[in-house]
């Protein structure tokens, strides 16, 4: 009999569902499984204001962790042969949440050589949070051993736009009936049962360092290009948004909340005319970058962590 852990946080319950997914269909009979679900002490509201939205960019972004709930005597106190953590992106970074909760001693317990399986639920833009994740894995001692990430696979400014109406509204619904369903399909959710018998039969032969191959294999990872160049750039950009926004005074002073506001603006000149032009660039010189884009998709599907 094998333990596993399942950390999980969702406010949708989108990334619950998706966990779920994977997790029943391991084989029961030959594994025990505990949850931790992470609740915040100070929970987020959902749906979301845009002040509360937007509020809790620099601190996400900055990785400052927040008090989360304690995880049960009985869970610290088992051995587990496998963690398989879900989490979600806010602002290119682990969500606050999931990072609160790495910060614990709590966590450092539970993860220290122990092989670990993240579960990513996202918009689409997920790449430079999981090399933070991969460094935060790192710091803690645990042992990288998969990674399954489900994203919005629309186009990028559609799903900008209709993830905004689903975190406003709170409703996953088709925005005025003709926009998609905002953020990862029901289909690529219902699918996400096929990596539960690949994880099993890894476990239970004790081949868990060959599990990410397997999982890529069934389409585990789907990297577009252009958002590797994207998420890069914006990781650049938002450092120095974050750090100007925290200088600016305690969390609901005025002056904050105006430069939040800037923020805010200037964030839908990024998407609506940067992005673009940049995106027109990348393609003119696509032909150039065939090899680096080949070599950056092969690490950035693999649990590697760059030195
Ligand atoms: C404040 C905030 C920022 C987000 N930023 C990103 C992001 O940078 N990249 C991304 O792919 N998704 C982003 N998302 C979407 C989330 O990763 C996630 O898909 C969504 O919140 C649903 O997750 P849930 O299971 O917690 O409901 C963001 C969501 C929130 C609330």
């Amino acid at each position: 009999m094998k333990n596993i852990l399942v950390i999980y946080y969702s406010q949708s319950g989108q990334l619950t569902e998706i966990v779920n997914n994977i997790v029943d269909h391991l084989d029961q009979d030959q594994v025990h499984i505990d949850y931790h679900e992470i609740k915040m002490e100070k929970p987020f509201p959902f749906p979301w204001t845009k002040t509360s939205f937007f509020g809790v960019f620099p601190e996400t972004y900055m990785q400052i962790p927040e008090k989360v709930n304690a995880v049960s005597e009985d869970i610290l106190n088992t051995n587990y042969d496998l963690v398989i953590l879900g989490y979600q992106i806010w602002y290119l970074t682990p969500s606050l949440p999931i990072n609160s909760f790495l910060n614990t001693p709590d966590a450092a317990k539970l993860l220290s050589d122990t092989s670990v399986i993240t579960v990513i639920g996202c918009r689409n833009m997920w790449i430079m949070a999981h090399e933070k994740m991969k460094k935060k894995l790192k710091g803690l001692h645990a042992n990288l051993v998969g990674n399954i990430v489900l994203a919005d696979r629309h186009l990028n400014h559609i799903s900008v736009i209709t993830i905004s109406k689903w975190m406003f509204s709170g409703k996953k619904e088709r925005y005025l009936g003709i926009f998609p369903k905002p953020g990862v399909s029901q289909k690529d959710i219902d699918e996400s049962i096929k990596f539960g018998p690949i994880i099993a039969s890894h476990l239970k032969a004790n081949s868990l360092n060959q599990l990410q191959d397997a999982l890529l294999k069934e389409g585990a990872v789907y990297i577009k290009p252009f958002l590797i160049t994207t998420d890069k750039r914006a990781n650049i950009i938002f450092s120095k948004w974050a750090k100007l926004i925290q200088s600016k005074g305690e969390k609901n002073s005025s002056n904050r909340v105006f430069w939040l506001k800037l923020f805010n603006y200037y964030l839908l000149f990024a998407i609506w005319v940067i992005a673009p032009i940049v995106f027109i660039l990348f393609l003119c010189t696509y032909i150039f970058s065939i090899a680096k884009i080949k070599k950056d998709k092969l690490y950035y599907s693999s649990v590697k962590l760059r030195e």
